[in-house]
């Protein structure tokens, strides 16, 4: 496995690959790799020739107070994990390397409608931020697939529009969320938590499972939107949102919308935790 840190070195090692006709996989990541990121690597490797990891805390998706001076930087670790899952090649650039006139003024890919309300609402320009790094890791990767947790579904909506709009000839692959024996989907945010916090977080996805029951009985979609916000509270948390959305383009979902997302980002103490569960709403 190479790690790179060079945009010419990355082409010069992709060149012979795309002239081999080989199928490249692209698992973009900020590092910090826990099972949730091996799920994605895992996929790529069964379905490709060539799997690239690329390692980059990228500034411009993280608002002002957010966490990016914090957000741990774990190279070496991330290397060994990334080795023992078949990773052939690792991007690991700087941020001069990605943004060498700096980001004040760079060219952004903003995806609208999707990008907008759930975690746009807390967290302005984020995926302005998250598209323009992807499509700029499209642009230098140029792979035939690319790979992303379904944990951040607003995120993966976003991506996958945004490579519809911009015609780029690239399957996307939503892996689903891996999630701790108690239930919590793995983040690398979890980290945060303290371990009274840790015992608690579980709650997040206990109540969207009760929500997600009571959207498939009887309830009415206000009440068991409203119930659930009741319980985070009551667990503790503060929570951002808890909505119910059209499962395909994140859309308000309408009288005759069967295939539903159940999205929820919440704090517990200073650490913002998001999931998701699809609901099939009864007829
Ligand atoms: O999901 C993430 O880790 C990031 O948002 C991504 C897709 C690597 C872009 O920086």
């Amino acid at each position: 496995m190479l790690t790179l840190h060079d945009i010419a070195e990355l082409r010069a090692h992709l060149t012979p690959y795309r002239r081999d006709g080989q199928r490249i996989a692209l698992v973009p990541t900020m590092g910090n790799l826990h099972a949730g990121h091996l799920a994605l690597i895992d996929a790529a490797r069964r379905d490709a020739d060539v799997v690239v990891a690329t390692i980059f805390v990228n500034p411009l998706q993280f608002g002002e107070g957010e966490d990016f001076e914090r957000y741990p930087r774990t190279l070496d670790t991330d290397t060994q994990a990334l080795a023992s899952h078949g990773c052939d090649i690792i991007f690991a650039p700087s941020a001069d390397t990605l943004y060498p006139q700096g980001h004040a003024h760079l060219t952004q890919v903003s995806v609208p409608q999707v990008s907008e309300g759930l975690c746009s609402a807390n967290r302005p320009g984020h995926f302005t931020g998250v598209a323009t790094v992807v499509s700029l890791l499209f642009h230098l990767v140029q792979p035939d697939i690319a790979y992303f947790g379904r944990k951040d579904y607003q995120q993966l909506t976003v991506i996958r529009k945004m490579v519809a709009d911009l015609h780029f000839p690239i399957d996307i692959v939503g892996v689903p969320t891996q999630r701790a024996e108690d239930g919590l989907a793995l983040s690398s945010r979890n980290g945060y938590l303290s371990a009274t916090e840790r015992q608690r977080a579980p709650a997040l996805y206990r109540i969207l499972c009760q929500v997600r029951d009571a959207l498939q009985s009887d309830t009415t979609p206000a009440s068991a939107l409203r119930e659930g916000l009741a319980s985070l509270a009551a667990e503790g948390f503060k929570p951002d949102y808890l909505e119910l959305r059209r499962a395909q383009d994140m859309g308000p979902v309408a009288v005759d919308t069967r295939e539903t997302i159940l999205l929820a980002a919440a704090h517990l103490g200073t650490t913002r935790l998001i999931d998701n569960l699809p609901v099939s709403l009864p007829h």
